[in-house]
């Protein structure tokens, strides 16, 4: 059997195609004992793993929780407000320390872009890093749930779907962790539509169709991806007014018509209701928001389980 074993879990940029496949391949099969048990797996037992959230989180903080404590691992949540980086202590000294007390897996989030992938140069050859979300630039388990989920609603043929990403793409780590996956599975068509100002660079979007407007990006598609509006990324004055965001590129019912007619909706959360996505799409039968929440747990078991086998 091939060995998919993994170091750490940085980014999707790069990550073989059966490596991806193999993880969601593994998540699909955790998706029912993820959520409903037995929860009696044990590949991570006698490990510890913590969770190192320096930027709010609701999902990925609990879901990486449940599905380490599923896999029969100690779960450390480190609480930032109490701890010594209130005092200057380094990030590496953070690690540091919480290796010298046997923790050998570690979910970091951090404000900063690369600052996971520099924690995992200086690491113990015994660690192993997932990134939890690094600035603007990469939520790799978050793109993984939205490949399951769209693998769960849609097939694995990705080379038949137009996938319409909606938002404020420029300051999105979701999307580009989503970017890297859709083009390593072969997505048919990958549109972009934002207001220029929060669209990205070339490099970010090369190869995907730029919409000029949400009713272009729309019009046949079979997965619609609205993200949030990401103030505290944003410099002053980015978007004019809530108002007029919600009018020119929310998710309404109305422009959801022109998707096509079992076309899915999704969005990373947390959700600005009334920015981005009206209420009646949010909560309607095309919404698949409480399944990429559901799909979340399986994937952080899949992963962790791949890295489990570094360090024992
Ligand atoms: C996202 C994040 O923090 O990158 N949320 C998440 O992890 N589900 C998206 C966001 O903050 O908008």
């Amino acid at each position: 059997m091939a060995d998919f074993s993994l170091r750490h879990l940085l980014t999707l940029d790069g990550l073989p195609r059966v490596t991806l496949e193999h993880l969601l391949q593994r998540a699909a099969i955790w998706r029912h004992t993820a959520l409903h048990g037995p929860f009696d797996a044990t590949p991570l037992r006698g490990r510890t793993v913590v969770n190192l959230f320096f930027e709010p989180s609701t999902r990925t903080r609990s879901s990486f929780e449940l599905a380490a404590s599923r896999l029969g691992a100690t779960v450390l949540n480190f609480d930032m407000a109490s701890s010594s980086t209130r005092k200057g202590e380094t990030l590496a000294d953070t690690l540091y320390t919480l290796e010298a007390m046997g923790v050998t897996l570690f979910v970091v989030r951090h404000a900063a872009d690369g600052a996971v992938a520099a924690l995992a140069e200086v690491c113990a050859p015994t660690s192993s890093l997932i990134n939890a979300g690094d600035g603007r630039s990469a939520h790799p388990t978050q793109g993984l749930l939205d490949m399951l989920t769209i693998r769960q609603h849609k097939g694995d043929d990705f080379s038949r779907l137009k996938i319409a990403i909606v938002g404020d793409v420029r300051h999105s780590r979701v999307a580009r962790s989503d970017l890297h996956a859709l083009r390593t599975l072969g997505c048919g068509e990958i549109r972009l539509a934002a207001p220029p100002a929060l669209l990205p660079d070339a490099a970010i979007s090369a190869g995907c169709r730029i919409c000029a407007t949400a009713d272009e990006a729309l019009d046949g598609a079979d997965v619609v991806m609205t993200l949030r509006l990401q103030r505290e990324r944003m410099e002053e004055g980015l978007v004019a007014s809530l108002e007029a965001y919600f009018r020119d590129w929310g998710i309404t019912p109305e422009r959801l018509r022109l998707a096509r007619p079992d076309a899915i909706v999704m969005h990373p959360g947390p959700m600005n209701r009334g920015v981005e996505i009206a209420d009646a799409v949010a909560d309607g039968p095309q919404s698949v928001i409480r399944a990429q929440v559901s799909n979340g747990v399986a994937v952080r078991m899949a992963v962790l389980e791949a890295l489990a086998g570094n360090g024992q």
